[in-house]
């Protein structure tokens, strides 16, 4: 059974809505999964897991929220993510997308296989989202 963790970190819900359509998507598909905020994740947890999913908003201006999900992300390198799959996802509302392309840049530098170019969602996810995000959950579950 594939381990599957999904960490991420959601202010008013609608990246937290995509982590739970990717876990779905990734327990349906026989992964065992766990799914959680980042702030209780430690680069051992994402070290135990086979394949990664993340999740965070556009925040500040154009980068990932600075509190909690940065540091996580500046915490690991390719001895935790290199060579997983990785997913990443999150919501955002102004902006075009740029947070996004620079994390799948940087998830790249670390040798994480990045899935696409991320999922990205304005504000609330709609099903279009939900689909892209269920269907990730199923593919990091093979
Ligand atoms: C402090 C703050 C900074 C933000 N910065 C950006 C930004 O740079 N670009 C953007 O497109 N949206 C930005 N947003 C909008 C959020 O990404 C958007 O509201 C998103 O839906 C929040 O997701 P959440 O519900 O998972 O917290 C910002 C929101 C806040 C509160």
């Amino acid at each position: 059974m594939k381990k599957v963790l999904i960490a991420y970190w959601s202010g008013g819900g609608n990246t937290e809505t995509m982590a739970k359509q990717v876990a779905k998507g990734a327990e349906e598909g026989g992964a065992e999964v766990t799914v959680k905020p980042v702030g209780g994740v430690t680069p051992e947890t994402v070290k135990a897991a086979e394949s990664l999913a993340f999740g965070c908003p556009a925040m500040g201006a154009e980068v990932l929220e600075e509190g909690e999900m940065e540091p996580f992300i500046s915490g690991l390198s390719q001895a935790e993510v290199g060579g997983k799959p990785l997913g990443l996802f999150g919501s955002y509302d102004w902006g075009d997308g740029q947070w996004m392309r620079d994390w799948a840049e940087r998830m790249k530098g670390m040798g994480a296989k990045v899935d696409g170019e991320g999922i990205i969602a304005q504000l609330e996810p709609d099903t279009a989202a939900l689909s892209q995000c269920y269907e990730l959950g199923k593919r990091l579950a093979l």
